[in-house]
């Protein structure tokens, strides 16, 4: 009762946006997926009875053929596990820089960043996706490893209809697979390009699947897809060899927890900063009654907005892979540090980031667009024993670096443009950084990507994340907060217009939605905005006595499976 009032009274105080949706909600199992295809693949994994990291393999295997974009094999990403006895597990399956990879690769004879981190064969990573879902399949699996292989064999060798915003794009201009013959051929069938309701079918990549279902993942790192991968490398001038592919290792790290007004957070460690980020962005607004104006107010955003601008301050500085750089977690989450982080927030004026540097105390310290940063995919399982899993993955730009492996049907990604080319030099994302995330052979890339669990009484209450490049990190924090304190169920939690600030470039990026207040009010505090198409593309599940809801963004094409 007590939380329908307050429901009603946050609900006067949004805007017109927020309609208050109904969640798809469920009783045993759910799967929430940014393509409705690969989640239905989850679907039926749970309901014949595997768990939830069996569902999780499968749908990560399917979107590699139904969302190309994103969904792959020759990525990387996170998987967050939490099992319904307590046990959690993040498997770090991020690429890693090929041995031939080093600190400046991708200058120019002046000394000035190229485009080669981003296109070419010279782009990427050594592939993690394929050695992870192994991974988790052998700690957590259960049911055949050729059961989990077998529906994306399927959808490529049969093929599957193109939805319309697959269509779209596939065909959409700056696309990089134009610049790639194969892709072309594959996936703008050599310029007649797909039209809603045509059929899919990916025969190579359908004979790749169906190796790495007979075979495992030994014959993508070390058998026949491993020689030809970096057989066509070499011939393309690209840097994977195939003692990169045979010394690729997934890490199982321990997950980052924190506490935050009785829930138990657990997310993403290094090298991803996103943990960091939710943790240190909780953390610095504990305390400041943020959230007594509503989820859209000017109160809010400002809050939000300053600890987001701190956070990414010291993102820049002092996070890296863990296996290179010391990240000094511990101090970046120091309650004490914190608390000295927020009394540098002005209640009634935006901080300028200039003024904002790397905060801790130096004795230890050893171009942006608009548009909305969707390369990468996101997708939340839950099975009705209680186990949950996270996973973000990606091949960092839609669709990597647009090329295909000929014969191997499979795209590659162009991750190592997340590593520091020169020191404050932006990425692809504006993303600065130093010496922490410089190119090292072996050393994977800082990432934003944060897979988050949430519990309550030792139980799964939130299982959430997205991609959207340097903007994942505050899109899930800002969601985790709507349902947290604004008591949003996950709908209207992950439809609620965004924003995001990221120190530099010293930008409020607002989505559409926010009132003119509400603008007009940040404007009068000082922040400068810009309008963007979105933050992040969330999906999240809420558990509350025993009934699953689910949320993916009613914006955007993605399902809510459940049963
Ligand atoms: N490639 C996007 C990220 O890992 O943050």
């Amino acid at each position: 009762m007590q939380r329908r009032c307050f429901l009603l009274a946050s609900a006067c105080l949004l805007t017109a946006h927020l309609r208050a949706a109904q969640p798809v909600s469920a009783t045993h199992g759910m799967v929430v997926a940014q393509e409705p295809i690969a989640a239905d693949v989850g679907l039926a994994v749970l309901k014949s009875g595997g768990n939830a990291v069996d569902a999780a393999i499968a749908v990560g295997f399917a979107l590699a053929v139904t969302h190309p974009f994103a969904g792959n094999i020759g990525g990387g990403g996170f998987m967050l596990v939490r099992m319904a006895d307590g046990r959690a597990a993040f498997l770090d399956f991020r690429e890693c820089a090929p041995a031939k990879a080093s600190r400046d690769m991708y200058l120019d004879s002046q000394g000035n960043p190229t485009r080669d981190s981003i296109l070419g064969w010279r782009s990427s990573g050594v592939p993690g996706s394929v050695a992870g879902f192994e991974a988790a399949y052998k700690k957590f699996g259960r049911k055949p490893w050729a059961d989990l292989l077998a529906p994306a064999v399927k959808l490529a060798s049969d093929g599957f209809p193109v939805s319309a915003p697959f269509a779209a794009s596939l065909d959409a201009p700056k696309n990089n697979i134009r610049l790639d013959p194969e892709s072309t051929r594959i996936f703008l069938r050599g310029g007649r390009p797909y039209q809603p309701g045509d059929t899919l079918k990916q025969p190579e990549l359908a004979s790749t699947l169906a190796r790495i279902q007979k075979h495992g993942a030994k014959d993508f790192y070390q058998g026949e897809i491993a020689r030809q991968f970096a057989a066509a490398m070499t011939a393309h001038g690209g840097l994977i060899t195939l003692d990169d592919l045979k010394n690729y290792k997934v890490a199982e790290r321990a997950p980052l927890t924190g506490a935050y007004n009785g829930f138990h957070i657990i997310t993403s460690p290094p090298p991803s900063a996103g943990g960091l980020g939710l943790l240190q962005i909780m953390g610095m607004l504990e305390g400041t009654n943020y959230a007594s104006d509503g989820p859209d107010s000017a109160k809010a955003v400002h809050y939000e907005a300053e600890a987001m601008r701190r956070f990414y301050a010291d993102r820049s500085q002092y996070m890296g892979d863990p296996d290179f750089y010391t990240v000094p977690v511990k101090m970046l989450l120091d309650p004490k540090y914190l608390a000295w982080r927020r009394s540098t927030i002005d209640p009634d004026r935006a901080t300028p980031s200039e003024a904002v540097a790397p905060g801790l105390p130096r004795a230890m310290n050893a171009a942006i667009h608009s548009r909305e940063n969707t390369e990468t995919t996101h997708y939340n399982v839950l099975d009705s024993n209680g186990n949950a899993v996270a996973v973000t993955y990606t091949l960092n730009d839609g669709y990597g670096n647009g090329i295909t492996v000929p014969g191997l049907g499979f795209l590659l990604n162009d991750e190592m443009d997340d590593f520091v080319s020169k020191p404050g030099a932006p990425n692809m994302f504006g993303m600065v950084g130093g010496d922490a995330n410089a190119i090292e052979p072996g050393k994977r890339p800082l990432s934003s990507m944060t897979p988050t669990i949430v519990t309550k009484d030792d139980k799964p209450y939130m299982v959430v994340g997205a991609p959207g490049g340097s903007r994942i990190t505050t899109g899930v924090a800002e969601v985790i907060l709507d349902v947290l304190d604004f008591h949003m169920n996950p709908q209207d939690a992950v439809d609620l217009p965004r924003f995001h600030e990221q120190w530099k470039p010293e930008m409020l990026y607002l989505q559409n939605g926010f009132s003119p207040e509400t603008e007009k009010a940040l404007e009068r505090m000082g922040y400068r905005i810009e309008p963007t198409g979105g933050v992040a593309r969330v999906e999240a599940i809420v558990i509350q006595n025993g009934v699953l809801e689910g949320g993916t963004e009613s914006r955007q094409h993605g399902k809510v499976a459940g049963y």
